[in-house]
């Protein structure tokens, strides 16, 4: 009976605390939160003003007092109490259905996707940041363990599954197979660096400085990982480095493709890596049912067609690859009992369940 009370009052939530994006999930509600990872806070109180797209919108506009900051870079923690501010805010939103019931909360579990390789101390960093921000237990899931899930992949059998998981600040490569990762590597280039290599070119041919988001729009529109016959181009907005003054430069897609050919080389060349890292047996199955890409980063045009062409196998990107991750951090909770060798949790905490 007592048991059964703490289940009905027990909110089961999934967390992708990405570097661009962040997402919640919730068990028979589907996904509740999708923001940008952004906070802006107030500088002389630590007030918190707006969380994901409003405070996104503040970046680069803010007043002095008013820092529009991004709590996570390349997929860990940097600021720990803004990102424990956020996660708090996610598990209110989440748990506010059921506090209506009962009139309390406090009783949430939370599985939050990291990137692989990440350090002890940084996993604690997660962990105590939840915690603190009222989960009362707290699982972690390897992101592209979770993308997998999402992607409904067949994860449990003994083949090999190949995914990539291209997101704002790290692309994380992985193998799986019997459900856990065989092989993995995680490089710090991804989708905020190619927004970046598109400021650096437009600093350097143009003299133009133009905006992160202004970058972001040039790339989603008219970007592409491998050169085409087609002719698009692009006004952008910025501003004169030499003259000061404000200015519009049109620019071409085969100026961008080559200001992000270098970076877009090295995802490709983790991904050749960890081919040839990868035991035979499992690449035999991967050649079957090729890589498999996640994360906003893959939809970059054409990207899917050049990883195909380089690895000389079929590449797929798997269906909504913005929430692959917290779809399947989702799905690994509710089946925590069988998943629970892939996952790792606070020891402490099994008082309760
Ligand atoms: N159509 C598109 N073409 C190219 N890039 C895109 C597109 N849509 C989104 N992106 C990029 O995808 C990235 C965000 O992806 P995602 O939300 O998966 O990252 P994240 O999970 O927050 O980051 P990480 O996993 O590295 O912590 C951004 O860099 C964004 O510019
Ligand atoms: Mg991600």
């Amino acid at each position: 009976m007592f048991k059964k009370l703490i289940s009905m009052m027990t909110v089961d939530m999934a967390i992708d605390l990405g570097t661009a994006n962040s997402l919640v999930y919730v068990k028979d509600k589907g996904i509740i939160i999708n923001e940008p990872s952004v906070v802006a806070v107030n500088n002389k109180t630590g007030q918190i003003l707006a969380i994901g797209e409003e405070a996104k919108k503040m970046v680069g506009k803010t007043p002095s007092y008013i820092t529009a900051t991004r709590p996570l870079v390349n997929g860990v923690i940097s600021d720990f109490e803004v990102t424990e501010q956020m996660l708090k805010y996610f598990i209110e939103k989440a748990s506010a259905s059921s506090k209506k019931l009962f009139g309390i909360g406090g009783f949430s579990r939370v599985i939050i996707g990291i990137p692989c390789g990440v350090t002890e101390v940084e996993r604690k960093a997660v962990r105590d940041a939840a915690k603190n921000a009222g989960a009362r237990t707290v699982f972690l899931i390897e992101e592209p363990l979770a993308s997998a899930i999402g992607a409904k992949l067949q994860i449990q059998e003994a083949g090999g599954n190949f995914i990539v998981d291209i997101g704002g600040g790290t692309t994380e490569v992985a193998v799986i197979s019997l459900g856990g990762i065989v092989v993995s590597r995680s490089l710090r280039v991804a989708g905020d660096k190619l927004n970046d290599d598109i400021i650096q070119f437009a600093q350097k041919e143009y003299k133009l400085l133009i905006g992160e988001r202004t970058a972001e729009h040039i790339k989603i529109s008219i970007g592409s990982a491998m050169p085409s016959k087609e002719k698009k181009e692009m006004a952008m907005r910025g501003r004169n480095l030499v003259t000061g003054l404000p200015e519009e430069v049109v620019i071409f897609n085969d100026d961008v493709q080559r200001a992000l050919e270098r970076s877009v080389r090295q995802i490709v060349s983790a991904i050749k890596t960890t081919i040839e890292e990868t035991p035979p047996e499992l690449l035999a199955d991967v050649m079957t049912d090729g890589i498999f890409l996640a994360g906003g980063g893959s939809m970059l045009k054409d990207l899917d067609v050049l990883i195909s062409k380089e690895t000389k196998m079929p590449c797929k990107i798997v269906d909504d690859p913005l929430t692959s991750v917290v779809r399947g951090a989702g799905i690994a909770l509710e089946n925590i009992e069988t998943l629970s060798e892939v996952m790792s949790k606070d020891d402490e905490e099994e008082a309760f369940t």
